[in-house]
């Protein structure tokens, strides 16, 4: 079994000081989660390449770069050149998601595709021998800090049989509403590795809340 990972999402981080944020969580974490919205895709903006470069200077950990964005294929290049160690996005968004994919491998970059709990899985079969992670949205995209929907839980489930069967080492990166409360179901339903926003950047002590999750995943992980 893969060692489970733990992604903070910067989302509700303080940007004025967001090269520290990151830095007091470094400890107890495995990746960075950058969560890209461009107003269209998702009714929110926040940030770009910049920040990215910014997050790349202050840790070594691996990024991933979640574009909630129309046009992906557009932008994947500036997000390589900044840091990116996997980019994720939403095939929905694109005419031919294994075009855009196959772009982000020749950056050298992880492709990942990005699932709307809206979004079908099954049409994304053929897609999934391609991709480095398959990252599946337990909330809404646009926000964080919103409520876990249980309901995607089984398409999870899914997602690892669907990736078993084809044969494929893809990582499943579940994103959205992931708590102490709700990390062990989403571990039990295939989850390798756990982006938490508001449940570490709590405004209150993001390194004890990172270090708490983390210190879940490896009893879980041990189980
Ligand atoms: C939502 C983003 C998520 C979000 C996670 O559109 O993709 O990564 O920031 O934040 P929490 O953990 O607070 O739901
Ligand atoms: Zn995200």
């Amino acid at each position: 079994m893969k060692r489970l990972q733990l992604a903070p999402s910067i989302l509700t981080a303080d940007f004025g000081r967001i090269s520290d944020e990151v830095a007091s969580v470094a400890d107890h974490v495995d990746w960075f989660h950058l969560d890209v919205m461009d107003g269209h895709y998702v009714p929110n903006l926040t940030f770009g390449p910049s920040t990215v470069e910014a997050v790349r200077r202050a840790v070594d950990h691996p990024l991933n770069v979640h574009l909630m964005i129309t046009d992906p294929g557009r932008f994947a290049e500036m997000f390589a050149t900044a840091g990116a160690t996997r980019i994720c996005f939403h095939p929905e968004t694109v005419p031919d998601p294994a075009r855009v994919i196959e772009q982000i491998r020749s950056l050298g970059v992880g492709p990942g595709l990005a699932v709307h709990p809206d979004v079908e899985l099954e049409p994304l079969r053929g897609l999934l021998t391609e991709v480095d992670v398959v990252l599946m949205m337990t909330v809404r995209p646009g926000l964080g800090g919103q409520r876990f929907i249980p309901e995607v839980l089984p398409k999870i489930e899914r997602a690892r049989e669907m990736l078993q069967e084809i044969g494929s080492d893809a990582d499943i990166e579940v994103d959205g509403g992931v708590n102490l409360e709700t990390v062990d179901r989403t571990v039990a339903a295939g989850a390798q590795i756990v982006v938490a926003g508001s449940a570490i950047f709590d405004g209150i002590d993001p390194p004890a809340a990172a270090a708490r999750l983390r210190s879940r995943l490896d009893e879980l992980g041990a189980q």
